[in-house]
């Protein structure tokens, strides 16, 4: 064995300490060498073409139960009964994953069981608001209990894996898959990702109502160029740690069970060949001893990547470089062998990634019953249950944003005369669901219309126009969408129905499949007919509400200067329009803050609060500054910003010193008054922003938050831990450390905020 593997192996076994922290229970370490032992007891009994067949991952969306009808299919029966095939994803229903199981406990030599994967990415059947819209609740324990059902839902139906979360840090609102992550910033991203993983994983893979997590996309994906997806990414190596790395460093050390890489390139190396970050980084340095799947071909990408010019040298780069799984590449089926054969990787490279996929499979209990997942009474009472959807309700009230509200026009009254209810989205009940839907049925959400006509007086005249289609023909996660831009012939009865009403909610924004996967976009105004359709109800009826449903920040500047309530809604799941009208009404006190900053024009992007400042920060309208000649550089609506139906007043921020150094810690306190009239929360935020470092540092970054409900006169301290590892970023040296200097201190409710204290970090 070359030195360069040994280090791998040496690696390998050493993750199984280091990677679970330094100060792991004995207990915990007894039984990682006794999973050890088991993991090297099954691979000491395989082939060569048995270890492939565990790095092999095909799509199932077959039914594996009828003959199948295409010969691709029948290979893929013939190899699943040989035991060359380890995983499955896209196999859904505890039936169709028992069938599949089944193929290889009776056939198969060794009987490993299969791990069935699925993009569970906001619920499974019972949908949850679409991740980006659920970050904007900064509620850590609501997005975990989220998870925690979906995995539920998900294990019931015979899955033991998903594909989340998408811990891609995304500062452009082009890119049509902003709408899975958690936004723009690192440290939010990081502190979602773990809550997210960790109701998933529960602390127990074995208990059989969590599944295994997914940190994807391993990385840089949410950088792609002009937002464009799977485009070209170009970023330097200190913005990659500082900026991408983070969620990914965070999910690892939370114990997540598998990564995904991803499909773009980092300055010309494909992810999915990059050693640095799988094999270096990821499995050296940080300890990691799970598996690194590939994302979906991204293995035989490399040949168009045009790194690789055939199968062969795909696969040898991806092995080298740490991916271990192939999803529905076949490439490695195709190529591993001869690469042994040909002495090109060595056997040591294969059994390391052979010895992750059994761990996690151990882990999750599946070598002790393979069929514990697949139980379809528990499918029947598991999943969509009223318990399930009440939950589903909570989160989503709680990711609603209030961007605008001119002369508390919101909450609205419950007893109106009338209302008028317009849009194309006023009546969708499939929108809601989103894109990254798993098992959410189609139309099956509660419409904004359905949710104000339960919530309202029974006397409230409601005057419903839908006023246009936003997209015409087929929705679906494959088929390109047709948007409507020309049809009006609605416009008539919508102003007629705005003329009659004393307000009106307005619902406009993106069809379900505007964001997501393939669903990048050069403009994010309001598609279609919808701006000239917001344009002729205005101009008879001002008293507006508009509901913007959404899956990325929209360039909505016409609406921002005139509409006087604006809610961002996002898309919430089922029981979106229940969400919307607690909100309307009041009965929920809106309290989500932007996890992604609102630019006033799509030529602004990519646009985030945490940029540096440039050596001609823009400051008194001088030409020769950086700026845009047409736009303020200022958000419309900033990253943390977010309206509450009462006002929170903040006092003075108080150090505990002015000055501190390694070991010790500094706490910054503000007393937050609710000078409104009703209860309400306020996400507290605080920033730092480094002064001078050995590089060009932000001009502030989010360190921590606090969630602080407040009853109307009520105040309450709100205190922040500073540690120097806090303030530590990936510096010159390339490390992260913390340079000594001044840093300044900011709380507030946005990162727009102002008032600081300066607090000094010392050498000892
Ligand atoms: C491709 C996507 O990029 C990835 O996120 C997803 O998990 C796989 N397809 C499987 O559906």
């Amino acid at each position: 064995m070359n030195k360069k593997l040994n280090k791998i192996v040496f690696y390998s076994a050493m993750a199984l300490f280091v990677g679970r922290g330094s100060n792991m229970l004995a207990q915990q370490s007894r039984s990682e060498i006794a999973l050890e032992k088991k993991v090297d007891s099954v691979l000491a009994l395989m082939t060569l073409k048995e270890k492939i067949g565990q790095l092999n991952q095909y799509n199932g969306s077959w039914d594996v139960t009828g003959v199948p009808s295409d010969i691709d299919n029948k290979t893929k029966l013939e190899k699943l009964k040989n035991g060359e095939v380890g995983s499955m994803l896209n196999v859904l229903t505890a039936e169709a994953t028992r069938d599949a199981q089944r193929l290889v406990m009776e056939h198969s030599r060794l009987k490993i069981p299969l791990i069935f994967g699925y993009d569970v990415i906001h619920g499974y059947k019972t949908m949850f608001p679409i991740p980006l819209g659920e970050s904007a609740s900064w509620d850590l324990d609501a997005m975990k209990k989220s998870a925690e059902i979906a995995a539920k839902e998900a294990a019931a139906s015979g899955l033991h894996w998903t594909f989340a979360p998408m811990l891609d840090v995304s500062r452009d609102a082009r890119w049509g898959r902003i709408m899975e992550g958690s936004g723009e910033d690192p440290y939010l991203a990081s502190v979602i990702g773990v809550a997210r993983i960790q109701g998933f994983q529960g602390n127990d893979l074995s208990n059989p109502f969590t599944i295994a997590a997914c940190a994807k996309h391993f990385a840089g994906y949410g950088f792609a160029e002009a937002g464009r997806d799977y485009n070209t990414v170009n970023i330097g190596e200190h913005e990659l740690h500082n900026a991408i790395l983070p969620p990914f460093k965070a999910a690892s050390k939370a114990g997540v069970a598998t990564f995904m890489n991803a499909f773009n390139d980092v300055d010309g190396v494909p992810a999915t060949a990059s050693t640095y970050l799988q094999r270096k980084l990821l499995k050296e340095q940080w300890g990691f001893d799970g598996f690194v799947v590939s994302d979906w071909g991204s293995i035989a990408e490399l040949i168009p990547h045009g790194v690789a010019k055939d199968k062969l040298q795909a696969a040898n780069i991806a092995i080298h470089a740490g991916s271990d799984m192939d999803m529905e590449g076949r490439v490695y089926e195709a190529s591993l062998k001869t690469l042994v054969d040909n002495n090109s990787v060595d056997i040591a490279l294969i059994d390391d990634a052979v010895k992750r996929v059994l761990r996690v499979k151990f882990r999750l209990g599946l070598f002790d019953d393979p069929y514990r997942y697949s139980n379809t009474k528990r499918e029947k009472e598991q999943v969509l249950t009223k318990e399930h959807l009440g939950i589903a309700r909570d989160v989503a009230k709680k990711s609603i944003v209030l961007l605008k509200n001119e002369s508390n026009m919101l909450p609205l009254k419950k007893k109106l005369n009338s209302i008028a209810v317009i849009g194309p989205l006023a009546n969708d009940k499939d929108t809601p669901i989103g894109n990254w839907r798993a098992q959410g049925e189609k139309n099956s959400a509660v419409s904004v219309l359905e949710g104000i006509k339960e919530a309202i007086d029974g006397k409230t005249k409601i005057n419903y126009a839908k006023g246009a289609e936003l997209s015409i023909g087929a929705r679906s996660f494959l088929q390109p969408l047709t948007i409507n831009t020309t049809d009006t012939s609605g416009f008539d009865e919508a102003v007629a129905a705005a003329k009659q009403s004393e307000v009106v909610v307005m619902v406009l924004g993106e069809d379900a499949f505007q964001s997501g996967e393939g669903r990048s976009q050069s403009q994010i105004g309001f598609a279609g007919v919808q701006q000239d359709l917001l344009e002729a109800v205005y101009a008879v009826n001002k008293n507006m509400v508009l509901v913007l449903m959404n899956g990325r920040p929209m360039e909505i500047t016409w609406a921002a200067a005139h509409v006087p309530s604006i809610l961002e809604v996002w898309q919430l799941g089922s029981e979106h329009g229940h969400a919307v009208a607690d909100v309307l009404f009041g009965d929920y006190n809106p309290s989500g803050k932007l996890p992604v900053s609102f630019p006033r024009a799509v030529g602004q992007e990519p646009f985030y609060y945490n940029h540096k400042n440039t050596g001609r920060p823009f400051a008194n309208g001088e030409v020769t500054f950086s700026h845009h000649n047409d736009v303020d550089n200022s958000a419309l609506f900033p990253f943390g910003f977010g309206l509450s139906y009462t006002t929170f007043k903040y006092s003075d921020i108080t150090l505990s010193a002015s000055k501190f150094k390694t070991g010790e810690h500094i706490t910054a306190s503000v007393a937050i008054t609710n000078t409104g009239k009703v209860k309400g929360r306020e996400v507290v935020q605080l920033y730092v922003r480094d002064l001078v470092g050995s590089l060009a540092r932000p001009v502030k970054e989010l360190k921590g938050f606090e969630l602080v409900d407040l009853n109307p006169g009520e105040t309450k301290t709100v205190s922040f831990n500073i540690t120097p590892e806090q303030l530590q970023y990936y510096t010159a040296n390339k490390k992260w450390e913390t340079e000594p200097g001044i840093f300044h201190v900011f709380i507030g409710s946005d990162a727009t905020v102002k008032t600081f204290k300066p607090l000094e970090f010392v050498n000892d």
